[in-house]
């Protein structure tokens, strides 16, 4: 576990094995602190940066063995890069130096690190911010999905304690912004371990458990639905999509309410598919593997519950997510099959690999019929043409509501989970038209654009009448690289820009 607090002295009078040093790139080293942690633990610290060319460039970081008496300490110093671009970028570059301060800390095998709390203003944020992304990416750096590995030299230790080491004045807000980055990223890293877990133990039921589980021991609203449930209340995508498994679905609603009255409503709604095969429609076997990660929009959702039933921020939320596997069979939906959902329309399925689409109808139909709403956010892994589209590093957005597009994109900005917004012109809805059913599950191939077809299809069961902002997630969700507090496997994308939201609905910028 990372244990974090605060320290009202410097950092070389901590005795800790590792003292870590952010540096921009004006790379000054006449500071008070650089100083007095050369000449107490290696003189020669300056000459060893210029030695390795370090010059607090974004990404470079050094970690150097000094002396204290008899006892080795570590030296880490990492570079921020430029402070006068974007303040969102800057505190980017700091998540990332402080990813690369825990890597080096894992190479060196050192678990107690004194960080010299780097000067606020240089993110333009407050020190409840800085301590908050600290604590936040240093824990979601550690990360490491190694149940399945047995052998101990192969698995890395997540126990750490980080001291932050700053001036009195500001320890109430840093204490607090530690507090919520250890929260977030315990929810981040519960999505993460969700995803990274085999697809033959996170099953459906499996993912709803863990939901029960959650909405219990917070006392959330809640109810889990099983098959008979779902094929009452006539959620034929859902059924469709789940009836080639010889494991049943479920749809999981979650409530958090506020205090607070007359605050904001908003849905969360995620796409769990616990295995994406693409069913008769069948995927290449080449790197199929990956599709258990096809829950990665239901894990967000499921996860930020738990996170705001700690964080009690001032609005409503309800999660939802429907879960099922999406398999071939002799009873799996076929191509040619129509379906009825929730709320009545109907659609052709021409591919059984566009699921996702077919069980998020369902879930979108249920939550605007059931709930007064100010606003519906879904998550999913939707399409593999939004991950050609944008790559890992940005998720797309699609909305015809400007406001709250725009509230997505600033805590999207605010809080690392960066979205994009793709065109989502009218012009497109065509595509989707079937000429035996309402719809069709797959666009029409001279409109290509598959990524916002796919929106379109959903936004049919929202209608127009809630503000609704749809985050497409397959190219964030996993494998993500050069990202140094990210390893191979699952991202939990979409905690982080939910709990920023959700905890600063009303943020001008
Ligand atoms: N789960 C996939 C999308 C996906 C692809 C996520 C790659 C992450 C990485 C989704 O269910 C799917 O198969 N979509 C199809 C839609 C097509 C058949 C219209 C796709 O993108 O190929
Ligand atoms: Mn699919
Ligand atoms: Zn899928």
């Amino acid at each position: 576990m990372l244990t974090c607090s605060v320290q009202a002295n410097p950092i070389f009078e901590q005795k800790t094995d590792a003292y870590a040093l952010l540096i921009d790139d004006l790379c000054d080293m006449a500071t008070p602190v650089f100083r007095e942690l050369a000449a107490r633990y290696f003189p020669p610290l300056e000459a060893a940066l210029t030695q390795r060319s370090f010059a607090g460039a974004a990404g470079d970081c050094v970690l150097i063995t000094g002396i204290d008496g008899s006892r080795p300490v570590a030296i880490i110093i990492a570079g921020l890069g430029s402070m006068t671009r974007p303040h969102y970028d800057r505190l980017e570059q700091l998540r990332r130096a402080i990813g690369k301060i825990a890597r080096a800390a894992e190479g060196a095998k050192v678990t107690s690190i004194a960080v010299a709390f780097p000067d606020e203003h240089w993110f333009a944020v407050d020190p409840y911010t800085v301590a908050k992304e600290i604590a936040l990416s240093f824990d979601i750096a550690v990360y490491h999905f190694d149940q399945y590995i047995t052998d101990p030299a192969r698995r890395y230790t997540r126990d750490y304690n980080l001291l932050l080491c700053a001036p009195e004045l500001l320890h109430k807000q840093i204490t607090l912004g530690i507090d919520h980055g250890l929260r977030i990223a315990y929810a981040v890293n519960q999505a993460r371990h969700w995803c990274d877990l085999p697809p033959c133990v996170l099953t459906p039921a499996h993912m709803a458990e863990q939901a029960e589980r959650i909405a219990r021991s917070h006392n959330l609203t809640y109810s889990i639905w099983g098959k008979k449930q779902i094929n009452d209340a006539g959620m034929g995508g859902l059924i469709a999509v789940s009836q080639g498994s010889a494991q049943d679905p479920r749809l999981v609603i979650m409530e958090y309410t506020s205090q607070k009255k007359g605050a904001p409503r908003i849905a969360l709604v995620g796409k769990g598919v616990t295995f994406d095969s693409g069913g008769l429609s069948i995927k290449p076997a080449a790197r199929m593997d990956e599709m258990k990660d096809d829950m990665a929009g239901a894990a967000a959702v499921i996860s930020t519950m738990e996170l705001i039933a700690h964080l009690q921020p001032e609005v409503h939320v309800v999660g939802l997510a429907p879960i099922t596997e999406n398999l071939p069979s002799g009873t799996a939906c076929k191509p040619g099959d129509i379906i009825q959902f929730y709320n009545g329309k109907t659609a052709e399925i021409k591919n059984t690999d566009a699921e996702g689409r077919l069980i998020l109808a369902d879930a979108l139909s249920y939550a605007v019929k059931h709930y007064e709403l100010d606003a519906i956010i879904n998550i999913a892994t939707l399409t593999g043409s939004c991950s050609a589209a944008l790559g890992p590093f940005f998720c797309g957005l699609m909305s015809q509501h400007q406001e709250l597009a725009d509230r997505v994109l600033r805590a999207s900005r605010r809080s690392g989970d960066r979205a994009w917004p793709l065109p989502f012109h009218d012009d497109y809805k065509v595509a989707i038209r079937s000429t035996v059913a309402d719809l069709c599950n797959i666009g029409n191939d001279s409109y290509r654009a598959g990524s916002i077809t796919a929106g379109f299809f959903l936004q049919a069961f929202v209608g127009g009448a809630v503000p609704w902002v749809h985050l497409d997630v397959a190219g964030t969700s996993f494998n993500v690289p050069d990202i140094s507090y990210y390893r191979p496997g699952a991202t939990g994308f979409g905690v982080r820009l939910f709990a920023d939201m959700l905890l600063n609905w009303h943020a001008a910028y």
